[in-house]
Parts: structure tokens; sequence; C-alpha cells
């Protein structure tokens, strides 16, 4: 299977991914990265695609006249690399229409928070304020909503007294690059259906 994975920063749930298919070959993991796309230019993430020697591409919001219009060009970016599957892993805009049109059902992202718990931009950030005991992370498909697609897998982590959000960000982040990868491997190799809001994977 083809994968294209979109990144917003630093891009250490792409490295968890191309670590994996290094590992266990692209036959063993079930796919591999063929590209890998952002929303800004200068991230780690970019830099880690370039020295995977991976194809890049940005699509920026300001440089398109209607958040429609780049919904549409982010499309096109991803269509051209033929992915059986999309993965956003900290990616840090909302898809549109156009984008779940083509990709919806085959888009997968990671929000580190228990959902629907603290969705949005500011997950760990609102758990910590709200003093939740555990928290964690959740791999789901998208849909036309913020971080309420169909859930595929969450883990859970402990939130600690001296933890301010990058300690527990940090904490999330082990457990959601594994998480992420298990994932994305399964569906790549079993395949998967999504029934309402459950999902199968064969
Ligand atoms: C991840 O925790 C993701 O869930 C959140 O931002 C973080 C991105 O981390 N949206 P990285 O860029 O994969 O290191």
């Amino acid at each position: 299977k083809r994968l294209v994975v979109l990144v917003s920063g630093s891009g250490t749930n792409l490295q968890a991914l191309l670590d994996a298919v290094a590992e266990a070959g692209p036959e063993g993991y079930g796919a591999r990265i063929v590209a890998v796309g952002a929303d800004r230019d200068g991230i780690e993430g970019l830099a880690r695609a370039e020295r995977a020697g991976l194809p890049t591409f940005v699509r920026r919001v300001k440089d398109y006249g209607t958040r429609d219009e780049w919904d549409a060009a982010l499309a096109e970016a991803v269509a051209a690399h033929e992915p059986d599957l999309v993965v956003s892993a900290g990616f840090m805009k909302i898809v549109g229409k156009r984008f779940l049109a083509r990709y919806g059902g085959r888009f997968v992202n990671t929000h580190p928070a228990l959902l629907p718990s603290f969705p949005g931009a500011h997950g760990v950030r609102d758990a910590l304020a709200y003093g939740a005991k555990v928290t964690g992370c959740t791999v789901h498909f998208v849909d036309d909503g913020v971080d309420t697609g169909p859930i595929i897998a969450q883990g859970v982590v402990e939130v600690r007294d001296e933890d301010d959000e990058s300690a527990l960000h940090e904490r999330i982040k082990e457990v959601e690059r594994e998480l992420l990868v298990d994932v994305v491997g399964r569906l790549a190799r079993n395949g998967y259906r999504i029934e309402g809001r459950k999902v199968v994977i064969q």
C-alpha cells in the first residue's frame, strides 16, 4: 500500500512510520510512504522526509484566495502520489469537503487526547487545565468534523502532578507513535471496513 503523510511540525510520528517501514520492509509492514506534504515550509517534518529521500510538497493556506481553493490544491497534491491511505501525523489544518470527497474513509489522523474529550488544536493543554487524571491519544478516521471521525484505537497516559504541557505531550507522543505505527500497518496489511462509528480491521 502507498501512504502519503501530512505534517505541520517536528514529524516524530512521521519518523516512527519511516523507521517501521525501514525495519520491516514495505512488504512486511504492508505499506511504504511515497510522499510527505505540509501546510508550511521550514519544518523538521519536511527535513525528515528529505533525509529519507522522499518527495515533499507544501500547500500554504495564505497562497490561495479561498480556503476551498487550498483544500482542492491539497487534494490534488496528494492525488499526484496515488495513495491508498493518507495519514495526518500532526497536520494542523482542517481539510474541507473537496479533500474528503476524495480521501474520506482513507484518511487517518492521530490526536493527543482521548476523543471525544479535548478535541481541537490544544488537546494536551486542555486535558491538563481540566485536571484530567488520565489522558492519551486517539487514532481515528477523519470525517467532516474536527476530531470527530470513527475511532480506530486509543492509548491511555496518566497525568502526573508535576506535568506541564510539554512533559505530558512528550509522554503522550511515546504512546502515540507506537499506536499510529501499529494501526497504519494493520489497516494496510489486513484491510478494513467502516460501519457507522465502528471500524472493523479484517
Ligand atoms: C502529535 O502529538 C499530534 O497528535 C499533534 O501534534 C503532535 C505532532 O507531533 N497534533 P510530531 O510532529 O509528529 O512530532
